[in-house]
């Protein structure tokens, strides 16, 4: 602190606007809400909402208008996604030079789809980690499309296990005999669901062409894998598409918890989130598996947990090329209206 007359002056005066608490302003809330909602989630159904509670509070509820009952009737997606858009919020709060405390899941008993309060309190500027994550968050992308077969390097690989570690959870590489194995198990997922008129009707509405802001289009459908090896979600399944060679020997790793309850997959999306920032970083392309995930409501209830844990999400790893963007719906869609005291 020095003094100008009888003023005291903080010394680092010249960083004040930066300190400015994250929600204090419209500018700042609007920054801040846009940052989380451009995570990925199951089908781009984007199931959050936001609430501003004060100039240093921010609230991430489910949005259960948006949850999809017939594959994720527990709201295991939706919470994965909710984690990863939680884990923006936390890194643009981190931005404004403030540590982002969150408290998951405040009030389960009366309000289950709280599912998390951010607190900014006061805390040293970002890192350089911090500000590269933060900037990769308009560039990640989920890319269906043919990576071209060169194997990341252990270093790449290491720095992802890494950012899943940051986050409590658990990141493996599955490789060799165990990787065909799961791409089997993911190709009978796949099928499964394909058979069924009810998955059918619910991907048909997130596919929906007259969807503009949520949703799958189908410039992101990526092409069919032609050796039928790759078992890509196929998000238009009736749609005539074109085919293309897939790699050979598809990278692929698997997220796990300890648990598998609303707690857990919050922290899968977190991780899931730090993952693939880290992973747009070092231009890695990620594209992701769920089916056999889908399943496991109705199939495999009351599941043993392994050694690791529960997987969460199993992510497939490469070099693609460049993919556009998916819709997002605007920041006023998501946050919910200031509350004005009625007189
Ligand atoms: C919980 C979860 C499950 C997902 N499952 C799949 C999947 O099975 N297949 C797939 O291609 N993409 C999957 N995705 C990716 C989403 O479809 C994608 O994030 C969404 O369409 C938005 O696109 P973006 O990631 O390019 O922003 C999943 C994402 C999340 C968060």
């Amino acid at each position: 602190m020095t003094e100008i007359g009888a003023i005291p002056v903080p010394s680092d005066a010249g960083s004040l606007a930066a300190r400015e608490l994250p929600f204090a302003t419209p500018g700042g809330v609007s920054r801040l809400v846009h940052a989380a909602a451009a995570a990925p989630s199951v089908h781009n159904t984007q199931p959050w909402r936001f609430r501003r509670v004060d100039d240093a509070t921010m609230e991430l509820y489910a949005d259960l208008d948006r949850l999809l009952t017939v594959i994720d009737p527990m709201g295991r997606g939706l919470g994965i996604s909710c984690g990863a858009a939680l884990f923006n919020l936390r890194l643009a709060v981190r931005m404004s030079g403030h540590d982002a405390h969150v408290t998951a899941l405040p009030d389960p008993a009366a309000r289950p789809d709280l599912l998390a309060t951010v607190h900014a309190a006061p805390g040293d500027p970002p890192d350089q980690d911090e500000r590269l994550l933060h900037d990769m968050i308009p560039h990640r992308r989920t890319n269906r499309f043919p990576f071209d077969g060169r194997q990341l390097p252990r270093e790449v690989f290491v720095d992802l296990v890494h950012a899943a570690h940051a986050e409590g959870a658990t990141l493996v590489l599955v490789k060799g005999r165990t990787a065909r194995r799961v791409l089997d198990m993911i190709g009978t997922a796949e099928n499964t669901l394909a058979a069924e008129e009810s998955y059918r009707v619910e991907l048909a509405c997130w596919t929906d062409p007259s969807r503009r802001f949520d949703g799958v289009p189908e410039h992101a459908f990526g092409p069919r894998p032609r050796n039928g090896e790759l078992p890509m979600r196929d998000f238009g399944l009736d749609g005539v598409r074109s085919s293309a060679d897939f790699e050979a020997d598809p990278q692929l790793a698997a997220l796990f918890t300890r648990g598998d309850g609303p707690l857990d997959w919050l922290r899968a999306g977190q991780a899931l989130q730090r993952v693939l920032l880290a992973a747009t970083a070092q231009g890695v392309s990620a594209s992701m598996f769920s089916q056999p995930l889908d399943l496991r409501p109705a199939q495999h209830r009351g599941d043993q947990a392994g050694p690791l844990g529960h997987v969460q999400m199993l992510v497939r790893f490469g070099y693609g090329s460049p993919v556009p963007r998916v819709p997002r719906r605007s920041v006023f869609e998501v946050l919910d209206p200031v509350e004005v005291p009625r007189v």
